[in-house]
Formats: C-alpha cells, sequence, structure tokens
C-alpha cells in the first residue's frame, strides 16, 4: 500500500515538472524565459536542469494536474497546493509567479521544487515543505549529476545556492551541488563523503556565508574518519560563485580559489586563534583549553590524536612567538 503511494506521488512530480517546463514556453512564460535569458542561462541549460515556470495563478497547476486525473489529495501530499486552515476553502497552487528549480534525488527523480521570484519579493526562494518523497536536510541540489561526475574525478564543491550550481556547471564544474536553503547537515557530508574523500564548501564571501563554514566545520569534526575531511574556500566579500561566473576573467579566479582551499582543521584553527589574545600565561592556558574542548568532539580515535598532536605542535610553536603561518590573530 505505502509503495503503491509513493509511486503515485513520484508520478505527480514528474507531471508537475513537465508542466512547468512548458510553461516556460508558453506567453504567459516568456518572463520566466526572459529571467532565465538575462542571468546568462541558454535553453541547453534549462532542459538540462528542467527549469520551468510557475504562472501567477491560484488554480493552474491544479487545474493542469486534475486533467490528467490527479487526486487532489496527492498534490497536497506532494506540497504542490496550499490546503488553507479553513476546510471551507479550495485549496491552491504553492508555487504562484515564480521560476522553478526541480530538485531530483539521488536516482534523478523529481521530489521537490525551488520556486524564486523574478523580482525582489519576499521570499525570494520559495522551496517544497517536507513529504515523503523530501526531506530537505537530506538532499543536495545538483546530486545526480555530481555523483556522475564524480566517478570521473571532478572535485565535489559545495555552494549555497541552485544559482552557483548553474553557473558552476556551465563553466564545467559538474560537481557541484548546494544544500537547500538550510546549513550542510550530516546527513548532507555523508553524502558527500559517498562522492569523495575531500568536498570543497564553497560558501558565498558574505557574512552568513562565514557563519555557515563555521557551522559545517563543527557539524564535521564530530563525524570526521580517517581520509574523509573537508576543504573551504573562502570567496571575495560579497561574491558567489554565480556572480563570480559572470565577471571578467570569472572561471580563472573561481580556478584558483578552489586550489587555495583551506583544510578543517586550518578552518577550526584560525577560528579559535583568531578569537584569542595570547600575551599572558592565563590567555594562552584559554587557548589552549578552547582547542581541546574543540578536539575533544571528534568521535573517531585516530583523527582525534592526530588533530591533538597537530595542534599542540602550533599551541607551542605560537607561545615561542611563531605565528605558525596564520596571520589572522592578534
Ligand atoms: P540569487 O539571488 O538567485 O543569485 O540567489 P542566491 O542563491 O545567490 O541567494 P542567496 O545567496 O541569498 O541564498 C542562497 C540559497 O539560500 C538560495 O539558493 C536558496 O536555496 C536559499 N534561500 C535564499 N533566500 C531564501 C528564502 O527567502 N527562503 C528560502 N527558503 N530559501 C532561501
Ligand atoms: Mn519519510
Ligand atoms: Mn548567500
Ligand atoms: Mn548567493
Ligand atoms: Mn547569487
Amino acid at each position: 500500500e505505502r509503495e503503491q503511494k509513493a509511486k503515485t506521488l513520484y508520478e505527480v512530480m514528474e507531471a508537475a515538472c513537465v508542466f512547468f517546463e512548458r510553461m516556460l514556453r508558453m506567453p504567459e512564460g516568456k518572463e520566466g524565459l526572459d529571467y532565465f535569458h538575462r542571468r546568462g542561462l541558454d535553453d541547453k541549460t534549462i532542459a538540462e536542469f528542467r527549469l520551468g515556470f510557475a504562472p501567477d495563478n491560484r488554480g493552474a497547476l491544479k487545474a493542469a494536474l486534475k486533467r490528467e486525473d490527479i487526486d487532489e489529495k496527492l498534490m497536497i501530499e506532494a506540497g504542490l497546493l496550499i490546503e488553507p486552515e479553513d476546510s471551507g476553502r479550495q485549496s491552491y497552487d504553492r508555487f504562484r509567479g515564480r521560476v522553478m528549480f526541480p530538485i531530483l534525488d539521488r536516482r534523478g527523480r523529481v521530489v521537490a521544487f525551488g520556486g524564486r521570484v523574478m523580482g525582489d519579493a519576499k521570499p525570494k526562494y520559495l522551496n517544497s515543505p517536507d513529504t515523503p518523497l523530501f526531506h530537505k536536510g537530506r538532499l543536495l541540489y545538483g546530486l545526480p549529476q555530481a555523483r556522475e561526475a564524480a566517478r570521473h574525478d571532478a572535485p565535489i564543491i559545495v555552494t549555497e545556492g541552485y544559482m552557483d550550481v548553474i553557473a558552476l556547471h556551465r563553466a564545467g564544474f559538474r560537481g557541484a551541488v548546494a544544500p537547500l536553503g538550510t546549513a550542510v547537515t550530516e546527513e548532507q557530508i555523508g553524502e558527500l563523503w559517498k562522492m569523495t574523500n575531500e568536498p570543497i564548501l564553497c560558501l558565498d564571501g558574505d557574512a552568513a556565508g562565514k557563519r555557515a563554514a563555521v557551522r559545517a566545520a563543527e557539524r564535521a569534526l564530530p563525524i570526521l574518519r580517517p581520509g574523509k575531511s573537508l576543504l573551504f574556500s573562502i570567496l571575495p566579500e560579497g561574491e558567489d560563485p554565480d556572480s563570480l561566473m559572470g565577471a571578467p576573467g570569472g572561471f580563472e579566479n573561481f580556478k584558483k580559489i578552489i586550489e587555495q582551499a583551506v583544510p578543517l582543521a586550518e578552518l577550526v584553527w584560525r577560528m579559535d586563534v583568531g578569537a584569542h589574545k595570547i600575551d599572558t600565561p592565563e590567555r594562552r592556558a584559554a587557548l589552549e583549553a578552547d582547542i581541546n574542548q574543540r578536539i575533544s568532539v571528534i568521535a573517531d580515535e585516530a583523527v582525534r590524536s592526530q588533530y591533538k598532536s597537530m595542534f599542540n605542535d602550533r599551541i607551542w610553536k605560537l607561545f615561542k612567538g611563531d605565528r605558525g603561518g596564520n596571520t589572522a590573530g592578534r
């Protein structure tokens, strides 16, 4: 019974995806197509990512799927319709007046959507709610393509958003993925490690992106295993991979940034050392305590002991006045 229902939900999502794709080619979808073109996407990319358009209409998708004999209940379960609290009122399309990005699972099936407004209304992006097919902390946008790319040894690059993934693909970085509007979760890190030992996190060069990098580091530490880690790239202030790719020399700049990615251990070191003055014995002891605390969360014994010896060594050098290559501290 459960199996049967899940199968039907996949079909509902596929039908919705086809509808949104078709709408992009209709006169009413022209503003969506123009939007994508303005952002530098050509028809090949639009087809490859199955981008679409949701008309600014409360019943367009609902009516189209009804014509395919799809039950309204299923559309609600799939997260495509919103059911008003007041049961006397009609359910209506969740995605309206947005360009649409289908989210595929690891096997390439449509399980959710992200929709972006074309102007600057809020929210900028609207995602499907969690459904029986979609749990947002588990999936990564671009996953099926990245899995394929990883088989050809492409670097796996974690960006913030849909447009970043698409821009990197267009530039030939086919291992680009993005978490879906959340910080990177443990499950997503596990998914990344199935593809590569050292995925590169390449978050936006703004305060939010930097906070997200620190959060990702904190999530990864407890679950590190021999060989498995993260690398971190720091983008120029105010840039994201999409904006970098759009600028002159973007490809070369980005390539350099990726090549200069720093290991997780280095980021952790900077996080702690940057937060401390080390000009008195007490302050040095506080740094040492913080670093030991940080390392203590690493569950894997072999990795933990390697961190311990590396950081002990660095603290020792720091106390002797050598900053261990770090210039961010005071
Ligand atoms: P563009 O303006 O289209 O280039 O988007 P962006 O990807 O650069 O946006 P930003 O860096 O602000 O956000 C990164 C990602 O966070 C997006 O791709 C979305 O997945 C998510 N996000 C951004 N804004 C919102 C929002 O208002 N609501 C939700 N749910 N997610 C958002
Ligand atoms: Mn479930
Ligand atoms: Mn951002
Ligand atoms: Mn961004
Ligand atoms: Mn952007």
